[in-house]
């Protein structure tokens, strides 16, 4: 039994990092440098990072939807939250990784 739970516990962490995708490693360097600043702390009621209950009703929709929002403007989000430089790739990486660090347990 033990030993199921030490494969479960590596693989949980293998699949949370998801070190083998490399859109997330890419994402995140593009929402430190250009999401994070309304993200972290949700300025005008931005989903938190990591925040379950935020994202929550947002997961509902598929990551194309997601994209399609944040490049062309939600709410009091402006499109691409006003990074227009960013690549629409660039974009996508940082929702993979934003919707990557949700907490589902909570
Ligand atoms: C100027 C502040 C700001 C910046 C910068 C910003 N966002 Fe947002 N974002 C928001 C706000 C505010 C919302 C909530 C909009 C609403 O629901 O009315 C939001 C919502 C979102 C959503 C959820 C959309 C949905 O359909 O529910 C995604 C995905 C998102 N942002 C991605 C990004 C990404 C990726 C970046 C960086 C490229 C980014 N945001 C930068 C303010 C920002």
């Amino acid at each position: 039994m033990k030993g199921i739970s030490v494969i479960t516990l590596v693989l949980a962490t293998v699949l949370s990092g998801c070190a083998e995708d490399p859109r997330l490693a890419l994402g995140e360097e593009v929402y430190r440098q250009n999401c994070k600043v309304c993200h972290a702390q949700g300025i005008n009621g931005a989903p938190i990072l990591g925040n379950s209950k935020m994202w929550g009703p947002r997961l509902g929709q598929s990551h194309e939807e997601l994209l399609s929002h944040a490049l062309s403007g939600y709410g009091l989000m402006p499109a691409k939250g006003g990074k227009t430089h960013l690549t629409d790739e660039q974009v996508s990486n940082a929702i993979f990784y934003m919707t990557s660090q949700v907490e589902i347990s909570n």
